[in-house]
């Protein structure tokens, strides 16, 4: 989602700036463009589509300037055009902008009435018209800013230039991220600490509510209520290395190719690999006193969230609760006193995710957060977080991040088993061992994806496809619908396998792929029967299972993936890998663009 970068130093700015973006690209974004203060005044450029758009109005017309703000967009109000390209602004200021301004069209009409002239369709403008109008009124810049947010309805982050002050730039954090970089002689602002990493190590986050006032050489931080505060100063671990693709073509493909290692990672670091036991780290409330886990969070990270809730059901005996979270506060769920809030979130950012967080907070919740980006909101605003350690996931499509997802809360589900004294050490022992195995057989999918990749060209042909899956499984099969129409923009959907008939199976026909994720377990022999459901109403069954399940379906399936075999524990890790592999060759047959598909964001910041 948009990303916003704001540099203030002694040499160009505008170079360091495009550089920012570039590492902010991942969000996803529609346009981009920057502005800086030459000879005092404001000047942009700005672009449609991507970066190198934006690069190339830089050549023909470059910036110059010492202070410089930046932005890539992706648009909510207004399109994609480079007419509502960011930075907005008038001569007085430029703003640059990510999430909503709520208010936008009543101080709009208000704004236009006091005679102020827009020339964009977007929520943005208002902001530099208000501020504009201050000005105007005579406010000094500082002033103006803070009598602006004071006005401003919605949740955002923003940073704004002004005419004649090339040593000023001013940032807010209201509901969506903004990282302060410390530079020497150069002082930096980011929606994240990745964009900042190249300029500096040194960077302090906004808590919620604050703005800054940036120099070249100093940051003066506010709270909401404009009181002065400190923020503290942090090392990042962040590396200012480019973010590659390595030898592959796609980020996509990269990171699917990194599931070997990111599983073997998180397990190395959560099980003692002699002992078998698991290693937990400690935490500021004791597992075995929780009466009740509620998850929460959107999109791929709400399937992993799906199977944990599986996991720990059935393996530890807990109540557990999961919803999407941008449903979940609304519904003003009612939440035990000793409940747990459980998190999970790549990006840490997720605008719902981090509502829903606050809400278990509000609601005297310990808040556990299973994230990537341990530098995030949601890290700072939890009780405890457990890494997924997969490293920066690049590709918008989720890939890595979801089995590492999975991988944490498999074994986080066992550790809170061991706590209740739900499992013995011994059944602990087996799960863990079943666990182990994922990175070998993960690396002999990848290696072996010849007829993954022959089943895609049947799958590119169909207008809509349907997955299946049961128990732990059934999270498997949506995450697979969702990745096929997030890459490929097939239609899919994704059903648990005993809904079948109670309504979907009215769409089965010769045409229509009925993709089962089948493995040997506990439930198989129910999910073959739906199948065997399908297939007689003519629908082209497609089997993802280990070779006893192949078998046992050769009669019914069209076409059959062999998973090497697996404990049904461990089978919802090793099954999304080949899912989601499919996804991304037939997205490669379509033509699509894999790695930023349309109208999606990486980090969703809006609700
Ligand atoms: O950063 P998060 O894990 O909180 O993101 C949640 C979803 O936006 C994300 O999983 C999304 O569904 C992906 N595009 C799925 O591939």
């Amino acid at each position: 989602m948009c990303g916003i970068i704001g540099v203030i130093g002694t040499g160009q700015a505008a170079p360091l700036v495009l550089d920012g973006l570039r590492r902010l690209e991942y969000r996803g974004y529609d346009s981009a463009g920057i502005a800086t203060l030459v000879n005092g005044h404001i000047e942009r450029r700005r672009a449609e589509g991507k970066l190198v758009n934006l690069a190339d109005a830089l050549s023909q017309k470059p910036l110059a300037g010492t202070i410089g703000i930046g932005h890539t967009r992706w648009a909510t109000h207004g399109a994609p055009t480079e007419v509502n390209a960011h930075p907005h602004g008038t001569a007085r200021v430029a703003v640059v902008h990510n999430g909503i301004i709520e208010n936008h069209a009543e101080l709009r009409a208000e704004l236009e009435a006091k005679g102020q002239v827009f020339t964009t369709e977007t929520d943005t403008e208002t902001v530099a018209q208000l501020v504009d109008l201050f000005l105007q009124n005579g406010l000094e810049p500082i002033a103006a800013a803070s009598a602006a947010f004071a006005r401003l309805e919605g949740a955002y982050a923003l940073a704004l230039i002004f005419a004649g002050h090339p040593e000023l730039i001013i940032g807010v954090q209201r509901g969506a991220p903004l990282a302060i970089g410390f530079g020497e002689e150069a002082m930096y602002l980011g929606s994240d600490a990745m964009a900042l990493a190249p300029l500096t190590r040194r960077i302090a986050y906004l808590e919620d509510g604050d703005w800054v006032v940036l120099s070249r050489q100093s940051a003066a931080f506010f709270n909401r209520d404009d009181q002065p505060v400190k923020r503290e100063i942090k090392l990042t671990n962040l590396t200012g290395a480019a973010i590659g693709k390595g030898n592959f073509r796609h980020f996509m493909e990269k990171e699917l190719h990194e599931h070997p290692v990111v599983i073997g990672d998180v397990l190395h670091k959560m099980i003692d690999q002699s002992s078998k036991m698991l290693v937990l780290p400690e935490f500021p409330f004791a597992l075995e006193s929780i009466s009740r886990i509620t998850i929460s969070a959107c999109g791929s990270a709400f399937y992993a969230g799906l199977t944990g809730r599986f996991w720990l059901e059935s393996l530890a005996g807990i109540a557990a609760d999961a919803d999407v979270a941008s449903e979940f506060r609304y519904r003003a769920p009612p939440l035990d006193a000793n409940g747990l809030g459980l998190l999970v979130s790549q990006s840490g950012e997720t605008a719902d995710t981090l509502a829903a967080l606050r809400y278990m907070k509000s609601r005297s919740q310990k808040v556990l957060s299973i994230l990537n980006v341990p530098e995030s909101s949601m890290a700072r605003e939890s009780d405890a977080i457990l890494e997924t350690i997969a490293g920066p996931e690049i590709g918008v499509a989720s890939t890595k991040a979801f089995t590492a997802q999975l991988t944490v809360l498999a074994v986080l589900a066992l550790g809170i088993a061991r706590a209740r004294g739900a499992l013995t050490d011994t059944q602990i022992a087996a799960l863990t061992d079943a666990l182990l195995e994922i990175p070998a057989k993960a690396a002999q999918i990848l290696i072996n994806d010849a007829p993954i990749r022959a089943l895609a060209a049947r799958i590119a042909e169909a207008r809509d496809v349907l997955y299946l899956g049961r128990g732990a499984c059934f999270p498997i099969a949506l995450e697979g619908a969702l990745k096929l129409k997030e890459t490929s923009y097939i239609h899919a959907e994704a059903y648990a396998a005993g809904e079948l008939k109670h309504g979907p199976i009215a769409l089965i026909d010769k045409a229509m792929p009925v993709i089962a994720i089948a493995p040997s377990g506990p439930l198989f022999e129910k999910t073959a029967s739906n199948l065997q459901e399908a297939a007689a109403r003519g629908g082209q069954i497609i089997v993802f299972s280990d070779a006893a399940g192949a078998a046992k379906l050769e009669k019914i399936a069209a076409e059959t993936i062999i998973i090497p075999d697996i404990d049904p524990f461990a089978a919802p890790i090793l099954y999304a890998i080949p899912v989601q592999m499919l996804a991304y060759h037939v997205a490669i047959l379509k033509g699509t663009d894999v790695d930023q598909p349309r109208n999606l964001a990486k980090s969703v910041t809006v609700e």
